[in-house]
């Protein structure tokens, strides 16, 4: 299994804070928010993992992660040139991915706790895909899936404004190699951009999409308010453990 973090996108929502740096270099807490997603693959068992992000910051994370020894991984970078879209990560890791199975993980996504259920996802993984779901109370926000009477997943909506349901899709999606295929299947959507959505609705359509409730704390913290409230649950967290 290989690991991606994309850390790129351009941040408008969180302006000033990002004019002049990356999101997932911001405090989260004491610790830049990309520490975050890491430790997540890592605690999975991931040992190869490539970084994503745009050709201003991309030195940045090198500065800060370097060749990933002191986590006694292996991380490498790749740079994505425009924001064109969570699903453009694949085929900019083509040659990464290879024939493996992936794990990607969005930068700006914190997942706590529920990491032996994360884990054995990963090293059970075998083909197809699959994605983690959890109830929001802003689900336009986000991609966004649609339940049957069955409760099995028949869609997909990417920041619907009329949400089919208040389950997110998180951003962590464990695919086989064929996601690259899929990827440069996909056309960009209305906002530009190669979306992970149409990525996902092409492995439902071939019901190869499997779709798990996360029960662990998960935030986006594209905006001021989860990212404050990503840094008071990291808080919370240190200072109960001392
Ligand atoms: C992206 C995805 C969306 C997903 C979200 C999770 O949104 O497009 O489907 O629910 O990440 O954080 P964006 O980062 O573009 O707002």
């Amino acid at each position: 299994m290989k690991g991606i973090i994309l850390a790129g996108g351009a941040g408008t929502r969180l302006h000033p804070l990002t004019k002049v740096t990356s999101k997932q270099l911001l405090p989260v807490y004491d610790r830049p928010m990309i520490y975050y997603p890491l430790e997540t693959l890592i605690n999975a068992g991931i040992k190869e993992i490539l970084i994503i992000s745009d050709p201003v910051n991309i030195d940045n994370f090198i500065k800060l992660l370097g060749d990933g020894k002191d986590f006694d991984i292996t991380i490498t970078y790749k740079v994505q040139e425009k924001p064109e879209g969570l699903a453009q990560a694949f085929i900019i890791a083509e040659d990464f991915i290879g024939n493996d199975n992936v794990t990607m993980i969005l930068g700006d996504n914190i997942f706590i706790g529920q990491d032996d259920v994360l884990k054995k996802a990963v090293t059970s993984f075998k083909t197809g895909g699959k994605i983690f779901v959890k109830q929001v109370p802003d689900p336009q926000r986000f991609g966004i899936a649609e339940f049957d009477s069955g409760g099995q997943v028949i869609s997909i909506e990417e920041k619907p404004e009329s949400p089919k349901s208040d389950f997110a899709v998180t951003g962590l999606y464990i695919y086989d190699s064929s996601v690259v295929k899929r990827a440069k299947a996909i056309q960009p959507s209305a906002r530009g951009e190669l979306e992970i959505t149409d990525v996902n609705n092409l492995y439902l359509a071939d019901k190869q999409l499997d779709v798990v409730r996360y029960e662990g704390f998960w935030l986006d913290t594209g905006t001021f308010d989860t990212l404050l409230e990503a840094a008071n649950k990291v808080a919370e967290l240190r200072k109960n453990k001392i």
